[in-house]
């Protein structure tokens, strides 16, 4: 084994630039050349790459995005697409591929190792910590503190004006970054896409509070959660920006708190603040050790296993099982924390 490639695909996170600096130090200490792969899949259907040493990898464990760049692609690409993405791969001289990415990019990376047999291995990324098969997916732990940090900051000045606050946080179809960062926040209700919203309910939990003198409140609702009798469901494609805005579940839920309880309501979308910046040192350490398992799971021939965290251990899942199904909410954990803040 001698040229490992690397790529960073869908949507980018902090602690990407750590995994790419862990794999090609780990390759250097194993006397292996690294090829970047310039904007995920698209690189190697473009030939867009460019040798990694210790130079251009310097400086970078602390920055947030990729500096290979990163592009949305979504499983199954076309035949010819698939056709042409194996020939480069072929002629590249490339002897395997580390997939950095989330479920779109290790979909495709199924594919190529499954249709094409591409050696391969995966590294899990998901602000959302949505992938299975690992307690952990890098990316996460930024997420929360930044959505933590915003609570925070807008606690005060709910408090202050009597009003009720939403927020709105990452998460499509899992809602970890929402239940995280509404217990580190003390959010007084936590909405998930798991568990579909009554407004009837949250309204009379609402009332409730202000009864009891509590008269301002904390709500955190993940993107992708639904309110019964509403459909959103164009946002969960995220297609066009301009529908995406017209059924934000925040705005939805703050007019429809209103609505029904009459009281003040302001409403934050956090968007894409907690994707960008600076990677908390657990997100560095975890990518760093991502990295290294990655080149390990090469030199071992693991293909078409993604490295996986497990007790804080390093280990390896299928890819395949990987993205089979979302790792959602545990309801028993959820439900405990959902009744701590009435
Ligand atoms: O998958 C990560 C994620 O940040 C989701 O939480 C979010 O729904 C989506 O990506 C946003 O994607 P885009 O950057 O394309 O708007």
């Amino acid at each position: 084994m001698k040229k490992i490639g690397v790529l960073t695909g869908g949507a980018d996170c902090p602690g990407m630039n750590a995994v790419i600096r862990g794999v090609v130090r780990k390759s250097m200490q194993e006397g292996y050349v690294v090829t970047g792969i310039k904007n995920g899949w698209q690189g190697i259907i473009n030939n867009d790459m460019r040798i990694l040493d210790l130079r251009i990898t310097s400086g970078i464990l602390d920055r947030g995005g990729t500096i290979l760049g990163t592009s949305r692609m979504v499983s199954p690409l076309g035949d010819d697409v698939m056709e042409t993405l194996a020939e480069n791969f072929k002629r590249s001289g490339m002897d395997a591929i580390v997939a950095v990415g989330g479920e779109n990019t290790l979909r495709i990376a199924l594919d190529c190792y499954k249709k094409k047999g591409i050696p391969l291995v995966g590294v899990p990324k998901s602000i959302d910590n949505a992938l299975s098969g690992t307690d952990y997916a890098f990316g996460f732990d930024t997420a929360v503190n930044v959505a933590t940090a915003c609570i925070d900051r807008l606690h005060t000045t709910a408090e202050s004006h009597h009003r009720i606050i939403v927020i709105e946080v990452m998460g499509r179809h899992t809602g970890w970054i929402a239940l995280e960062s509404g217990i580190a926040g003390g959010a007084h209700i936590t909405l998930i896409p798991e568990e579909p919203i009554d407004i009837e309910e949250i309204s009379a939990v609402l009332k409730s509070r202000h009864k009891r003198g509590k008269n301002f409140t904390i709500v955190v609702v993940s993107e992708g959660a639904h309110i019964l009798g509403y459909s959103t469901e164009v946002k969960a494609t995220r297609e066009h920006s301009e529908d995406i805005e017209a059924v934000s579940i925040g705005k939805l839920l703050g007019t429809l708190i209103r609505k029904e309880t009459g009281y003040d309501v302001r409403v934050s979308v956090l968007g894409h603040i907690q994707r960008g910046g600076t990677p908390t040192s657990y997100d560095r350490i975890i990518a760093t050790r991502f990295g290294v398992k990655a080149v390990e799971l090469v030199q071992e021939k693991a293909f078409g296993k993604m490295a996986s965290l497990h007790n804080n251990k390093m280990h390896s899942v299928e890819i395949e099982y990987a993205v089979e199904k979302h790792k959602t909410v545990d309801k028993k954990f959820y439900n405990t924390f959902k009744g701590f803040s009435e």
